[in-house]
């Protein structure tokens, strides 16, 4: 069969597999080509074991690939070949020279964009679906244009929402698609070219067009929008404690709000992902590049306040272990940032662990899909730590539990089993709030969760 369009997506990674995945199985009039300059990752997405744990990934993925998906490491044929090319490369925070630490380290992307000048001989829609500084786009346009004056290319921003563990719900009903392009009569027919592919699946109504700017900035905003919720409900959680309030009711009674609205208050011992600190020290540069301090300093402090958060964690572990953790055993019971992914780029649990070896403590780290990455998160300290699948094992004669990620597996554990098993006083702190903190008071454990009185069996001093 004659494909209509052929697409292609430049970076394999957590957004380009599952995002072109989707594009496939949604339009399956068009060839989707997935390239990746890692061989390893490209043959990882022609396995069954794919390179990422994403629930309902697999199925979409068998359901098209070798139909209307491939995934390849020819990325320069693949460029001459596209009418529209989704760039989806990795974004991180510069390390060095201006901005380290702060603004977006761009080198893979323009290395992109050369690349794609270099290999075209007609005009192509280019789409940014990685999260970039607003005017990026500028500097895209500026380089295509820069080399080839016989033909046009048509710069679209197109930011991907998507969150991880929830990816394939996310891109199949999404809350909006962005799609933000120039306001010439070109910029506005490649921009109607992008609509019509989301269309297949996504109500108009749902696909917001915008500027390209707006649409740049969009994304940056959006997530530190998300990351300032999540240290609005923590910063409250550390005045629960002091009061004996509770953050659950508290966040209910808000949240209960239709103007505040109930999602993403779940207080925790901090946020994580690849995106949140990263987006918004990036938007912090941007708004100091402009000179809005003020605005720079009230974003930095959403960052601030999560690191204060992970402080506060191993601080209370410390004060409720009697101020010494030398020598003490202690499982984390998970790695991942979040339930229902391997991932642990910025993992809270990372900056957890390191602390606590600082203490001496001696750590088992358990988690169902993450012990890989967290090995090599921490192969700084592998002599200190043990890594144990097993949550039974690996909490076997600890003194301390520490829940760091809301897996469901650790809602339904046997912990009259596992508090048989350790050294008494029992500890156990919940960083995420998933246990029933009344029924493991009653087994014998302390309890320590986030922004609720702690339970313990001691006698007040
Ligand atoms: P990732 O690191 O998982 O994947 C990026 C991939 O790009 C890597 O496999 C890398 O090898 C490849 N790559 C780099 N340079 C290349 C080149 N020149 N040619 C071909 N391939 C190249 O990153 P990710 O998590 O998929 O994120 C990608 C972008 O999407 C980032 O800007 C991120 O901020 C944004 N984003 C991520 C998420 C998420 O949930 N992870 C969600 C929304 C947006
Ligand atoms: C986030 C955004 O939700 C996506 O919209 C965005 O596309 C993505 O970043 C990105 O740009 O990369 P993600 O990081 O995958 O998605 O996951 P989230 O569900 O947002 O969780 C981020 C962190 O916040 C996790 O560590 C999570 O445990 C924590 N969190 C979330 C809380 O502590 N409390 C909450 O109420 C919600």
């Amino acid at each position: 069969m004659a494909f209509k369009k052929n697409i292609l997506c430049i970076g394999a990674g957590y957004v380009g597999g599952p995002t072109m995945a989707m594009i496939a199985y949604k339009c399956p009039q068009h060839k989707i080509t997935v390239v990746d300059i890692n061989p390893e990752r490209i043959a990882q997405w022609n396995s069954d074991n794919l390179p990422i744990f994403e629930p309902g990934l697999d199925e979409i993925v068998r359901a098209v690939r070798g139909k209307n998906l491939f995934f390849s490491t020819e990325v320069e044929k693949s460029i001459n070949a596209a009418d529209i090319i989704f760039v989806s490369v990795n974004t991180p925070t510069k390390t060095f020279g201006v901005g380290a630490g702060m603004a977006a380290d761009l080198q893979y992307w323009e290395k992109t964009a050369r690349q794609i000048v270099k290999c075209s001989d007609s005009p192509k829609i280019i789409v940014e679906k990685s999260t970039l500084p607003v005017k990026t786009a500028l500097a895209m346009e500026r380089i295509l244009i820069s080399n080839k004056s016989d033909f046009h290319f048509d710069v679209l921003s197109n930011p991907e929402f998507l969150a991880e563990g929830t990816a394939i719900n996310d891109l199949e009903n999404p809350d909006r698609v962005l799609i933000g392009s120039r306001l010439t009569e070109s910029g506005l027919k490649a921009r109607n070219e992008l609509v019509d592919i989301y269309a297949n699946w996504v109500p108009e109504d749902q696909i917001i067009t915008s500027d390209i700017w707006s649409s740049e900035l969009s994304k940056l905003v959006a997530n530190a929008f998300l990351a300032q919720r999540i240290s609005s409900i923590n910063a409250i959680s550390a005045l629960c404690e002091q009061t004996d309030a509770d953050i659950t009711n508290v966040a209910r009674a808000v949240g209960v709000d239709s103007r505040i609205g109930n999602k993403f208050l779940n207080a925790s011992v901090g946020f994580g992902g690849s995106c949140f600190k990263k987006d918004i020290l990036n938007l912090v540069y941007i708004c100091r590049h402009y000179g809005l301090n003020e605005v720079a300093d009230y974003w930095e402090s959403v960052i601030k306040i999560n690191h204060y958060q992970k402080e506060r964690f191993v601080t209370n572990m410390l004060g409720a272990m009697f101020n010494s953790l030398a020598g003490k055993k202690i499982a984390l019971l998970g790695f991942a940032f979040k339930a229902d992914t391997g991932d642990t780029r910025e993992s809270p649990a990372i900056y957890i662990a390191e602390r606590l070896v600082e203490e001496r403590a001696e750590l088992i780290i358990s988690d169902p899909k993450a012990i890989d990455n967290a090995k090599t998160d921490l192969k700084h300290l592998n002599n200190k730590i043990k890594y144990i699948e097993d949550p039974y094992a690996a909490t076997d004669e600890c003194h301390a539990i520490a829940i760091m990620t809301e897996w469901d597996l650790y809602r339904t554990l046997d912990y009259q089993k596992i508090y048989n098993s350790m050294i008494k006083p029992c500890f156990i702190f919940d960083g995420r709030n998933v246990i029933e903190h009344k029924r493991l008071f009653e087994i014998g454990f302390n309890v320590y969760p986030i922004g609720k009185p702690a339970m313990t069996h001691f006698e007040h001093s």
